[in-house]
């Protein structure tokens, strides 16, 4: 059974692993190289310091899928607003997992009473768009040409759910 709990340091280098598979990959992140072990440690240290969860869904000790939020940008007057992102393992795509993920991370945004949630997803990334549109996201942007990898110019939408 696939459960979902706070992720720990100790989910830190499956969470690597998943991570980097994509941005080897896929266009689901705007990178070229895998981040290192270090690069995740300050990502979940800072996660912390800032108070925005991290969840992973879990089966039989294996770590499959995480998501989190974070700032959407910078400046002060955003501080209402956060961009997500949830990313399951390869191998465990299409088990519903994401939809396991996805509603303790809006759930705990309006805990934080956060207003708004932010999603930037390639625009060739069905899996991902219908996953958003299913938890109420709509479409509010399409960028395009806004990234280049694999020898292509790639187009990003943002999706928004008002929480
Ligand atoms: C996008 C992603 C997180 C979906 O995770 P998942 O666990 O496979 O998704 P689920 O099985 O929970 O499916 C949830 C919904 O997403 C949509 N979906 C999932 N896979 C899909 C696919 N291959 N094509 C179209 N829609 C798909 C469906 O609407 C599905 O709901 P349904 O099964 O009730 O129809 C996963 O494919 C992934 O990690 N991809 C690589 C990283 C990524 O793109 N992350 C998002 C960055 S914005």
């Amino acid at each position: 059974m696939v459960t979902i709990k706070q992720a720990t340091e100790a989910d830190i280098p499956a969470l690597l692993e998943i991570y980097n598979h994509v941005i080897v990959n896929t266009t689901a992140v705007y990178d070229y190289e895998p981040h290192t072990l270090a690069m995740r440690q300050q990502w979940f240290a800072t996660k912390q310091q800032q108070g925005f969860p991290v969840f992973v869904a879990e089966e039989n000790g294996e770590v499959l899928g995480f998501s989190s939020i974070g700032p959407f940008r910078a400046w002060a007057a955003y501080k209402h607003t956060v961009e997500n992102s949830i990313y399951v393992a390869a191998a465990a795509r299409g088990r519903g997992i994401a939809k396991l993920l996805m509603p303790p991370l809006i759930e705990a945004a309006r805990q934080l009473k956060l207003h708004t949630m932010v999603a930037g997803i390639d625009a060739s990334n069905e899996a991902s768009i219908a996953l958003h549109k299913k938890f109420g996201f709509t479409e509010v942007a399409h960028f395009k040409e806004v990234g280049y990898k694999f020898n292509r110019w790639l187009d990003l939408k943002f999706l928004q759910l008002i929480l």
